[in-house]
């Protein structure tokens, strides 16, 4: 039971908070309804309820939290406040364990999202130690602010994804951000700027209403559609932005491999591990050890991985109190 809010958002260019809660409002109890009816249960079949605490945007943190105390309250059924990046890490755990090759540990996690390009070390326990994360823009937002400055829409990681492979991806050197201090953080306002100063320097007004005008008629163009109105330049633009994004991810990955002895296992997580470009490049560059991903349907935002992390801690009977606060800013570590 999935709802989505990404159409509303899409014609803002962009996730506005204020709507974001509004329609987290109207979902949740159809949604939990829905999820219930279909699986069969009742509210006496329910061990506990779990809901994101942070970290996220305050107002729609607040929807889910305050629908699960409330829910928590009326029944008498215990709370449990999941972080949002510890559920990322938990989609793939879970459909690990249930093909059968569960992750070993400790791993590293990579998780990156539209809010998040976070590196840790996570041991077996549900303890993390943050190595490494972006000092401006996380990963998804980069493809984000991309994708709309040319005229892609949003949420601009799938587009990009799609059109990469029609385009040159070493047609155009970006380089990596030199990060001093902690090796291990990441830095993608660079590109971001670099790919701003290419458009500049290129005529693409007419190509870019072009693109508008499509998404104007037609709010989930196919493959084909953008195709007829981005000329070659632009696709080896988006081609070689995705692999300098990728590189950037890789390599943060091998060197943490490398640095951290014992490490058994990479987990991938998060909306722009769905990326088919980051997939292939892990899958064919020798990292040393296994490297798991979620499937496409578990890498974005969901409530199964909210639930996977909630596990564990009901087992340590871990509950949160009714007073229990959304945290926009939450850690993980
Ligand atoms: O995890 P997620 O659903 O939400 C956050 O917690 O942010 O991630 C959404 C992000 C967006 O920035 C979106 O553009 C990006 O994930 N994304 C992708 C792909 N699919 C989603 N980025 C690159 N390639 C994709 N295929
Ligand atoms: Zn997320």
């Amino acid at each position: 039971m999935v709802a989505s809010q990404l159409s509303v958002h899409a014609k803002y260019g962009g996730v506005v908070p204020e709507l974001a809660s509004r329609e987290h409002l109207r979902a949740v109890v159809p949604v939990v309804r829905e999820a219930m009816s279909q699986a069969g249960l009742g509210w006496a079949d329910i061990d506990a309820v779990a809901a994101t605490s942070g970290p996220g945007l305050a107002g729609a943190l607040l929807v889910g939290l305050t629908y699960a105390k409330a829910i928590s309250f009326a029944t008498g059924i215990p709370l449990i406040a999941v972080n949002h990046i510890e559920g990322h890490i938990h989609a793939v755990i879970l459909e690990a364990a249930q093909r059968g090759t569960p992750v070993e540990f400790p791993a590293l996690a990579l998780i990156v999202s539209g809010g998040h390009t976070h590196l840790f070390e996570a041991s077996g326990a549900g303890g993390y130690r943050l190595l490494g994360r972006t000092r401006d823009d996380a990963a998804g937002e980069a493809f984000d602010k991309v994708a709309k400055l040319i005229g892609f829409g949003y949420p601009g990681g799938p587009v990009i994804d799609r059109l990469a492979p029609h385009g040159n991806p070493h047609a155009i050197r970006f380089t990596a951000a030199k990060m001093k201090g902690n090796t291990l953080d990441f830095s993608f306002s660079g590109l971001k700027t670099a790919v701003l100063r290419w458009v500049e320097s290129h005529d693409m007004t007419a190509e870019i209403a072009a693109r508008k005008e499509l998404l104007r008629v037609n709010p989930v163009p196919s493959t084909e559609e953008w195709l007829a109105v981005t000329p070659r330049a632009t696709l080896d633009l988006v081609a070689s932005f995705q692999r300098t994004v990728v590189d950037e991810l890789l390599r943060h990955a091998v060197n943490a491999a490398d640095q951290l002895e014992g490490v058994r296992t990479l987990i991938v997580s998060g909306g722009v591990a769905c990326n088919s470009g980051l997939r292939a490049a892990v899958n064919t560059n020798s990292i040393g050890i296994p490297v798991y991903f979620p499937s496409p349907g578990l890498s974005t935002d969901n409530a199964v991985m909210i639930a996977a992390a909630a596990f564990p801690k009901f087992r340590r009977q871990a509950f949160a109190s009714l007073d229990a606060a959304a945290e926009p800013n939450l850690a993980l570590a």
